[in-house]
Parts: structure tokens; sequence; C-alpha cells
């Protein structure tokens, strides 16, 4: 008797949550994605492509909205917004997580990972993987890793040794790494949204940025930095996020039906990032609009020292191991 009783409490308060959180069986499940890039980036493409794809194989069963450009959420409320249970999938650029885990900031050490197959690998791998579970106690789950690309620097002004960045303002994403990497320059960072960056520039709020090439090429922002330092300095990458209590609450069929979407989806993504920023840098030095400098291999480990010392600073929060792991997906070793 007790025992049914319970059984049936437990019962209504699954289908509470489930429908609370937007997973019915009966009507369709909504996904609002929301995202802050344009649609011809990795991201933009990706999300696309979920949606094409939830609704050949899910039709009627589960609806994606793609909200992009920040037209839902912005860099300031959408984690908020997903923990809250308005939006089911976001794809932040890893530096937006500090706020809930201190592990994530790996990803922001300057000149930690050679290039993006290094990043790809240390994602594979089980630490990467622990990773997409670090907040789940925050009401955020990993889903996957996208790719976007690696950064370059830009400026008002040509970037070719360290030196050349001391007493400008960088525009930087909400991570302490960041914000110390440009200190190192003796440079200065503020933190603001990705929507507000074009602005910023362009009436030289800050004199510079950090970005891969298909975020500077579809915000049109080589139109307001005149010279531009392939510095592959950092990886701009993406954690698939949802809410656990929404994402959990799907009827088993129907989740993993989307999870192997996702794996569909994260492939391309991550097969194709690279062409794409390629393409867009070829398109901003076609536009004639900035000076793209190549750094010599010498030019470049002047950089590597400069930024270096970050490493030492955020070791112990993010914790040496996570760090380690992460240093030996290079191929070639460094200390
Ligand atoms: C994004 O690619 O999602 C935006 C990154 C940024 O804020 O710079």
């Amino acid at each position: 008797m007790f025992k049914s009783i319970f059984a049936m409490a437990a019962c209504a308060l699954a289908l509470t949550s489930a429908s609370a959180y937007g997973a019915q069986t009966q009507s369709p499940i909504r996904i609002k994605f929301a995202h802050v890039v344009a649609d011809t980036t990795p991201k933009g493409q990706g999300a696309l492509l979920f949606k094409r794809l939830v609704e050949e194989r899910l039709g009627g069963q589960v609806e994606v909205e793609v909200y992009p450009n920040s037209s839902l959420y912005g860099d300031a409320n959408e984690l908020q917004a997903l923990r809250n249970g308005e939006v089911q999938l976001l794809a932040p650029s890893l530096a937006k997580f500090e706020k809930y885990t201190q592990q994530l900031q790996v990803f922001d050490l300057p000149f930690l990972f050679d290039d993006l197959s290094a990043v790809n690998r240390f994602q594979k791998r089980a630490k990467g993987r622990q990773l997409l579970r670090a907040m789940e106690d925050h009401d955020i789950v990993g889903l996957a890793y996208w790719h976007n690309g690696m950064k370059q620097l830009s400026a008002s002004k040509a970037l070719l040794v360290p030196g050349d960045a001391a007493g400008l303002s960088f525009r930087i994403q909400p991570s302490s790494v960041l914000q110390a990497q440009f200190q190192q320059l003796h440079a200065s960072a503020q933190v603001l949204p990705f929507a507000e960056v074009f602005d910023a520039l362009k009436s030289a709020k800050v004199q510079g940025a950090e970005n891969p090439w298909s975020n500077i090429y579809s915000k049109r922002l080589h139109s307001v930095q005149p010279y531009i330092t392939e510095t592959n300095h950092g990886v701009l990458d993406y954690m698939l996020v949802s809410n656990p209590r929404f994402w959990y609450a799907i009827p088993h069929r129907i989740r993993s039906e989307l999870e192997g979407i996702i794996d569909e989806v994260t492939y391309e993504v991550n097969r194709q990032a690279e062409a794409a920023n390629q393409a867009d840098r070829q398109r901003i030095e076609a536009s004639g609009s900035s000076q793209v400098t190549v750094l010599s291999e010498a030019q470049r480990d002047a950089w590597r020292q400069a930024m270096r010392p970050v490493w030492q600073q955020f070791e112990a929060q993010i914790g040496s191991d996570v760090l380690k792991a992460a240093q030996t997906v290079n191929r070639k070793q460094r200390d």
C-alpha cells in the first residue's frame, strides 16, 4: 500500500517536472536554442543542422527554434535563462563558464594548445569528457564540445612584438585568465558582451580584441580593426549545454535519438570549423580592410614567453591534473 502510494507520488512528480521543463510526451517537446553569433559561423551552422535533423527524424515529437545573434538571450543572461528553464540549448564559448567552474579556464590559457587538433584530442580524452559534467550542481550539463577556432589578435595598430600591445585596451570575454593574459602584456582588458564588440571597436572604447577568423569576418570586426596578427595564441571553442532537469526528463527513446543527432552534428561542426575559419581569413585579406601579419616562429615565441606566466597564476584553481592532461595532447612537448 505504502509502496504504491509512494510510486504514484513519484510518478506524479516526474510528470510535473518533465512538463515544467517542456518534456511532455503529448505535445511536442520544444527546444529553444539560443546563441550569440551569426548563422554562417561554425556554431550557427551547427545549430541549424541540429534543427534540420531533428525535424527530419523527430518531426511532431520535438520542435527546435534557433535564435542566433543574441536575438533571444545574450552573454549576460543566457546561462541564467538556461538554469531557469527559459531556454533549453546554448553553446557558450568555454570562457563564459567561469562563474560555474574554474576547471574550464584551462581552455583560455594562452599558448597551451598548439592547434585545434590538440584541442580536439584533449576534449576526447577522459579529463576533457569529465569537464562536461563539472557544472551539474548548477543545473548545467555539457552535451558536446563544438569547435570554432584559434584566436587572432586584432588592434588599431600593428602588433608584431608583445610590447606593441602595451597601453591598449582589449575587449575580453568574462574570464580572469584572459584578463591576466592582457595584464602580462601591460595592456588593459574590458569585459563586453559579444554583441557590443563591433561598436566598442568602432568608437575606440577599446582598441583591440581577440577572436577566431569566423567571428571577425561574420561581425565585420576587420572593417574597424586595421591590423590583425595571426597569433593562434588561444582557442575559442564551445560547450553545447542543457539544463539536466529538462534533458533527463525527456523520454529515453527521444533523448537517445537527440543524442545521436548531437553526435552527428558535433562531427560535422568539428570537421568543418578549421576550413570555415581559413575561408573567412581569406575573405578578410581579400577585403583589403586589414593588414594581416603572419609571425615568424621566433616572433610567436616572444608572445608565448610574454603570456606564459599566466599558467602558474591559474594552475591551482584549474587543477594541476587538468592542466597536465591538456599539456600532454600537443605533439611537441614543452615545459
Ligand atoms: C561566440 O563565439 O560565441 C562569441 C565569442 C565572444 O564572445 O568573443
